[in-house]
């Protein structure tokens, strides 16, 4: 379980996150929704612990523990992954030796080549990768929807208990999108208890995953709870009543 209570961030000496909550149990679906520039990446990157965030009140706590304090590498050996909007590019370290590396490090023991290729091989093929992208460095010059898959392959690698998906379909071909969205469906249904929060414009992806809640981030924190048809509403009209809505109410304190 995910909870994070009265949260305010800031980066740059600008403040994104103020009084922030948001509670996630085992195996729910979170997803959340919100204009360009309120937060979402920045939520998500604080979950993993990304330095260049301050956070200036609140806490995070997974499974009960405290983990706003702990380094990124700690939170992902507790399960915690993240799948960047904008996954990095690391030259000079091929994507195989990051993957193995990561796993090595998440289960805490060594893992065989052989092992390891067999089960790069079966993810590969689930997600329709060309192989040879295992052999190139990480992200460097990958296209759009390689650098997506490949965050998946990451994701379905490393077994985590807590998957944040940053706009995991943005970049996505039709096709891709099939692929990618049956490959975190079914990594779901083998891991019940795993919990995911999902950040999106678009409503395509929760037709897939059937999210429990929707929620608005907006004036940095959650403005509207809702279902499904949240995002159908907000996909066919926009976001301007919820913002507005809360605005009048704010006037009328
Ligand atoms: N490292 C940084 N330095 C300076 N400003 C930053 C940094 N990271 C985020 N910001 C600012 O914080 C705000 C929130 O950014 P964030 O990326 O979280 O938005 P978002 O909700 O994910 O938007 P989008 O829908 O466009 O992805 C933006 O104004 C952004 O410019
Ligand atoms: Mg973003």
């Amino acid at each position: 379980m995910l909870e994070i209570k009265n949260l305010k961030v800031s980066v740059d000496n600008k403040v994104i996150l103020n009084d922030f909550n948001l509670k996630i149990e085992d195996g729910q679906i979170c997803a959340i929704m919100g204009p360009n520039g309120v937060g979402k990446s920045t939520l998500s990157r604080v979950i993993l612990g990304d330095k260049n965030y301050q956070i200036l009140n609140g806490s995070i706590r997974y499974n009960n523990q405290r983990i706003d304090q702990m380094s990124t590498d700690e939170r992902a050996r507790l399960g915690i992954f993240l799948a960047m909007q904008y996954p990095n590019t690391i030259e000079g370290v091929s994507n195989q030796d990051f993957l193995k590396t990561a796993m090595e490090s998440n289960l805490n023991r060594h893992i065989g080549l052989y092992e390891f290729i067999l089960e790069c091989e079966k993810n590969l093929e689930e997600l329709k990768m060309d192989p040879s992208l295992i052999h190139r460095n990480l992200n460097d010059g990958f296209s759009g929807g390689e650098k997506k898959k490949n965050e998946v392959l990451q994701m379905k690698l490393l077994n985590p208990s807590l998957i944040i998906l940053d706009e995991i379909d943005s970049g996505l071909d039709v096709d891709s999108m099939k692929i990618v969205f049956t490959n975190i469906k079914k990594y779901l249904e083998e891991h019940p208890k795993t919990s995911l929060l999902i950040i999106s414009h678009y409503p395509m992806l929760f037709d897939y995953l059937k999210p429990d809640t929707v929620n608005i981030l907006s004036q940095g924190k959650i403005i509207k709870t809702s279902n499904y048809s949240l995002a159908k509403d907000i996909f066919e009209n926009g976001y301007n009543k919820y913002i507005k809505a809360l605005n009048d109410e704010d006037k009328n304190e």
